[in-house]
């Protein structure tokens, strides 16, 4: 069983064609060598259909969704044990572009439970991140919408919103940690991240897009002393 360690960087392929099909593999296997040259847990979070592939790959990896339902008569939907048969050890839950009512992230935490899985439960601002950690998840992720793609990163733009996280989290439950991301993309960012008192990021353009995605992961991870 890969054993996650922080801080953490959370790598979200999203649907971008950069990291779709070969591309996914490709970029799987840069988050994997850097995971394995630096002792850094670099998890690649690819769409649905990649999981496998990438998980071949020997990198961490986590599903973008999962749906909190029992093996059975759905269509459709995304039943956790086929996102742990595939090679995933995590899931990203309520992302801000797959948003999840409060029942549906609750159900998407047991099932991720259930077939032993860790879970990152997206929030927007620190009353959702507060009521995220109630859920019992094992990391809270404050991501503001309106920062995601614009490469202006939440830990210089919006510190408040990640420090309010931190401390609504741990108020609620200690043992929750919390990641931050929106525009996050340099060493500077990520340094910035764990000072604010997270435990790592989650980012996808600044690396998906970059010219060299694999210097700009180098640059990214250089933020960790
Ligand atoms: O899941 C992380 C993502 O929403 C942040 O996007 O492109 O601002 O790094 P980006």
């Amino acid at each position: 069983m890969i054993k996650l360690k922080t801080p953490l960087v959370v790598l979200n392929f999203k649907t971008y064609l950069e990291a779709t099909g070969k591309n996914a593999v490709r970029v799987a296997e840069i988050c994997n060598d850097l995971s394995k040259e630096t002792g850094i847990s670099i998890v690649a979070v690819p769409q649905l259909p990649d999981i496998r592939a990438a998980a071949e790959t020997g990198a961490i990896v986590f599903a973008q969704h999962i749906d909190g339902i029992d093996a059975g008569s759905h269509t459709g939907h995304v039943l956790a044990e086929s996102v742990r048969d595939a090679g995933a050890i995590g899931t990203l839950i309520n992302h801000s572009e797959r948003r999840c009512g409060l029942a549906e992230i609750d159900s998407a935490i047991q099932a991720a439970r259930r077939v032993g899985i860790t879970t990152i439960v997206c929030s927007n601002n620190i009353a959702t991140a507060r009521a995220a950690a109630a859920m019992k998840p094992d990391f809270v992720a404050v991501e503001p919408p309106e920062l995601i793609g614009t490469g202006i990163p939440v830990s210089s733009a919006d510190p408040d919103v990640v420090t309010g996280s931190v401390d609504a989290v741990s108020e609620i439950d200690p043992d929750v940690r919390v990641l931050c991301g929106a525009g996050i993309s340099k060493g500077e960012d990520m340094r910035a991240a764990l000072e604010l008192g997270t435990v790592g990021v989650l980012l996808a353009s600044g690396i998906i897009r970059a010219s060299d995605p694999k210097a700009a992961l180098v640059d990214l991870i250089s933020g960790i002393k």
